[in-house]
């Protein structure tokens, strides 16, 4: 059996659990083991949920159970998720996250400590939520020197500007309605801003270039000044304004930016709607590639959470075997 810790019992840590009940027999099958969720760190008080007796509020439950060998971090932020997680890697224990905040701020000194303690840090789920990008990026489009990479990675403010647009409502309206159903975060700047994407197209650098942007190479703008009225001028010009983020090395350094953009309706990017996110990759051999699904949600984000926990518990396997 392989044991896991799951850190952050939100949306997305809830997801990643009730995958690995649900689909428990395909993921042994694919494996060749079990995947067992042996503990979850919270600090709420869970004693009602079936699942109770897998909670603790303590993280050193995980770190002083050698069964557990991969650990969940989602619990988002910087603070308590980049101290647990590296306590969790210096101790050889495997780390998957969709923490995009963490990846694009601590990311390289985290992927070094893993490194140096035989361990592996995923983050797969820190970009597009559902959409496989990271793994593509490194494996199957590897053989290309990336020209650029650009698209929606943010289902937010994606959601906001296809309100504006379908409704001819203002941004303080559609973002109120995006709130109400629990698209937008009660405090929403990071995706307003412009914040949450420009971290999501630095993690994609990093992936592709082997370097996220220096800070005067970023340059991130939100929607926040997106008027009805530019939707409307844009829509009668035959265009659609959607968030676009971009990755490219430009005079051998990377830059990233995003920026509300005017984009033609018959560029497959403009009819991306709602929290629906895609992302073009342009490779110099395999010319455009575009990667397209749900960019955010408990479910979505789980199904790319556990691929992780999938691909490390078959190397667990196979090291097994080897040994
Ligand atoms: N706030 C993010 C978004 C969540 O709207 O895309 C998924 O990363």
């Amino acid at each position: 059996m392989i044991n896991i810790a799951i850190l952050g019992f939100g949306i997305v840590g809830s997801g990643s659990y009730d995958l690995t009940v649900q689909n428990a027999g395909l993921i042994e099958k694919k494996v060749g083991d079990s995947v067992k969720v042996k503990k979850i760190v919270d600090i709420l008080d869970f004693s009602k949920h079936p699942a109770w007796s897998l909670f603790t509020k303590n993280f050193d439950d995980v770190m002083n159970d050698p069964s557990i060998s991969i650990v969940i971090e989602t619990i988002g932020g910087t603070r308590f998720a980049y101290d647990f997680t590296k306590r969790a890697l210096a101790g050889g224990k495997n780390v998957v996250t969709s923490n995009k905040e963490l990846v694009s701020t601590h990311g390289l000194e985290l992927a070094e400590i893993a490194k140096k303690n035989n361990a592996v840090y995923l983050f797969e789920a820190s970009v597009g939520g559902g959409v496989p990008i990271i793994r593509p990026l490194k494996q199957c489009l590897a053989a290309n020197e990336i020209e650029e990479i650009f698209g929606i990675v943010n289902g937010t403010t994606n959601y906001i500007l296809t309100k504006m647009r379908d409704e001819g409502i203002s941004f303080e309206d559609a973002l109120k309605e995006a709130q109400a159903k629990g698209y937008a975060e009660k405090n929403p700047t990071d995706d307003i801003e412009g914040h949450d994407p420009i971290r999501k197209m630095n993690i994609l650098a990093w992936t592709a270039f082997g370097k996220m942007a220096d800070p005067e190479d970023t340059n991130a703008k939100g929607i926040s000044g997106v008027t009805a009225e530019d939707i409307k001028k844009a829509k009668a010009d035959g265009c659609a304004i959607k968030l676009i983020g971009r990755a490219k090395m430009a005079d051998g350094k990377v830059k990233c930016s995003v920026a509300p953009e005017r984009v033609p309706l018959n560029n497959p990017l403009a009819t991306v709607d709602g929290v629906y996110n895609a992302i073009v990759v342009r490779g110099n051999f395999v010319g455009d590639v575009t990667f397209h699904g749900q960019g955010a949600g408990g479910r979505a984000t789980a199904s790319a959470i556990i691929g992780d926990v999938i691909e490390i518990a078959r190397d667990i396997v196979a090291s097994r075997k080897r040994a």
